[in-house]
């Protein structure tokens, strides 16, 4: 059994995290959403929102777990015995931070190896921020997110 975990805030998920969990799919039998913390980012849902959303809009993909961990993602993996980390690109400017998250986790644990995938061009686009943004604006965002992120958008 191939296990990757697949981190992120989340904050809310994506059409875009949701084109590469897919793809993620394609390579590792059980793929695990984990919601972890990103101490420089403010967060908008609770984890337990998210963890919501997330189930909801994974609800019909075989192999997939969602779970949450306050402590450092590469300690979450080796404890459920997954090898690898899964993280999108969608941009060059995603790059320079990618890169040192990847190092930062390596120098913690060298065990668990990171696969990285490019967004496909539809979603390059879409950010968890952006999200936020548009809908503060009353932009449709249906289109770019799950639909049990809207529905959670008009229950705040
Ligand atoms: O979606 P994000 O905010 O870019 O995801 C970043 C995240 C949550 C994956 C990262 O901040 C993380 O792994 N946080 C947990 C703490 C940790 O493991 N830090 C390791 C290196 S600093």
């Amino acid at each position: 059994m191939k296990r990757a975990v697949y981190p992120g805030s989340f904050d809310p998920i994506t059409n875009g995290h949701i084109d590469i969990l897919k793809r993620a799919l394609e390579i590792f039998d059980e793929v695990i959403v984990l919601i972890a913390e990103n101490h420089e980012k403010k967060s908008r849902f609770t984890v337990k929102e998210r963890v919501e959303m997330i189930q909801d809009a994974t609800k019909d993909l075989e192999g997939v777990k969602v779970d949450s961990t306050e402590g450092l993602t590469v300690s979450y993996a080796k404890r459920v015995g997954a090898t690898h980390l899964i993280r999108g690109l969608r941009a060059v400017s995603d790059f320079e931070y990618e890169f040192s998250l990847a190092a930062a986790n390596h120098y913690i644990d060298e065990s668990i190896d990171i696969v990285f995938f490019m967004a496909n061009s539809e979603s390059s686009f879409i950010s968890s921020s952006m999200i936020d943004g548009l809908y503060s604006e009353n932009v449709d965002i249906s289109n770019l997110v799950p639909e049990s992120v809207v529905k959670m958008y008009k229950k705040k």
